[in-house]
């Protein structure tokens, strides 16, 4: 177990993000109440993600993780889970025949609450008030009563979690995510999208083999690994209170885990060594996901590491990079170059969407060809280097939103404000992700190819 560590010593270190509830009492009792619910997930399945994590960071799979920026309580329903996880399993089996390996499936949700925020304030007009920090914390509506953080959200994020889950298990094991339903899992909006023609013809093509299959005894009835799959949950661990309280010893092996999802990651804004969640998550022992943005250097990367993972376990630590389309090629190959240089196990992954926000007609935004170059130069910068381009990371939705531009859609700045439903940053809707996807898998044949290439001189 990690030294001189508790579920609590994160209250002894300075912390950043810290929502300023007046009424501490009520939170402390928040707190208790949540300690004594049960856990939204099993020691078990973090484990059996850690394993399947280890063998990406070995080159031997793809992580692809995503879903909101964040959660609300306001799109709490079936048809936004439903439509999410249609969009993840599409790109998904897009991945898996790009990659030709198996693809790791977590998603943003199931407690994505939380958010950082650069500033406490929001001001609209001349009115200031304290910001939006998720509705875990706060409301989104700008009026003084809404942004007072209240204890009581934690137990509604709690709940909203649990009913989530229970979905989405139902959804990865019940059947629904049955590779014979590959052409389902199509309608909905994509389907008159410019992906569709696309993505029917390698739905035909896994048809036929699962056909081929059938027909020499293997189907979904005799295999379970084609009619379920495994789809993990993370968050940010920004909100420590809440991961305390819901913090476990696991009774097989006597470690804690964070219950609140399978993984769970730290921020660009509170990753500094000696601060609370740092301290928070190195005594827990799922896997662990680390933002890494322009600040960070690779002495300083090495000494996160050495904190967060002294044992070099293959699959507890993902970095997932987020520098920006014109940074990347500046940043990345300096943390690679010191990964490789200490011979650490990581999993690279790329975040293609934080360092690409720009401001549109009032609008947030995201450019999808920023976003397309910045996976882009990751890849080609782990092919130069050597190393294993291993995941993307992605803000992405199942709905037919207008909040990043461009696409083969080609949505504009004017188009933002038709189905703009972002609570914090603007995501892909499914038709971008699906592109991404597709995008994506091209480049995977590609370094596949060029690798066969030098194998055979
Ligand atoms: C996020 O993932 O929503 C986020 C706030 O990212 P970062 O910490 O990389 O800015
Ligand atoms: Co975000």
């Amino acid at each position: 177990m990690a030294q001189n560590w508790t579920p609590s010593s994160w209250r002894q270190k300075p912390i950043q993000q810290v929502p300023d509830y007046p009424d501490q009492e009520a939170l402390s009792q928040t707190e208790e109440r949540l300690a004594k619910f049960p856990p939204l997930v099993f020691a078990g399945e973090a484990r059996r993600l850690k394993s399947a994590l280890a063998s990406v960071s070995e080159g031997k799979g793809f992580l692809l993780q995503g879903g909101d920026c964040a959660e609300s309580f306001a799109e709490h329903g079936a048809d936004t889970i439903r439509d999410f996880f249609r969009a993840f399993l599409q790109m998904a089996v897009v991945l898996t025949f790009g990659a030709q390996q198996p693809v790791v499936k977590v998603g943003r949700i199931a407690g994505q609450f939380a958010k950082p925020r650069s500033s406490n304030v929001e001001k609209q007009g001349d009115v200031t008030l304290p910001s939006y920090r998720g509705d875990i914390i706060n409301g989104i509506e700008f009026n003084e009563e809404s942004r007072i953080p209240n204890p009581e959200r934690q137990i509604m994020a709690y709940r909203q979690s649990a009913a989530t889950l229970n979905l989405l298990r139902a959804f990865a094991m019940g059947g629904y995510a049955n590779l014979e339903n590959v052409h389902q899992w199509m309608l909905g909006f994509v389907k008159d999208s410019p992906q569709a023609e696309r993505y029917r013809k390698l739905a035909d093509r896994i048809s036929e083999t699962m056909d081929f299959m059938k027909a020499i005894g293997i189907s979904s009835e005799n295999h379970p690994s084609l009619r379920e799959t495994d789809f993990f949950t993370s968050h940010e661990a920004l909100l420590l209170g809440y991961e305390q309280a819901l913090t476990r010893v696991d009774s097989t092996s006597g470690d804690w885990y964070a219950t609140s999802g399978h993984m769970i990651w730290i921020g660009d804004r509170t990753r500094q060594a000696d601060h609370a969640h740092i301290e928070y998550c190195r005594g827990i022992k799922n896997p662990i996901g680390l933002k890494c943005g322009p600040s960070l250097t690779g002495d300083g990367l090495l000494e996160l590491i050495d904190l967060l993972n002294p044992q070099n376990e293959a699959g507890r630590l993902t970095l997932i990079c987020r520098f920006g389309h014109d940074k990347v090629a500046e940043n990345l190959p300096r943390l690679i170059r010191a990964v490789e240089r200490e011979g650490k196990k990581v999993v690279w992954s790329c975040d293609p969407m934080h360092g690409n926000t720009i401001t549109l007609n009032n609008y947030k935004t995201r450019p999808f060809e920023r976003i397309l170059s910045e996976v882009e130069s990751f890849f080609q910068i782990h092919r130069a280097e050597g190393t294993h381009p291993g995941g993307i990371h992605i803000e992405m939705t199942g709905n037919d939103v207008t909040e990043c531009t461009g696409g083969a859609r080609a949505l504009s700045g004017d188009d933002l404000a038709d189905r703009y439903h972002t609570h914090c940053d603007p995501r892909l809707n499914a038709d971008q992700a699906l592109e991404l996807a597709f995008l994506l898998a091209e480049r995977m044949k590609g370094g596949r190819d060029e690798k066969r290439l030098v194998v055979n001189g």
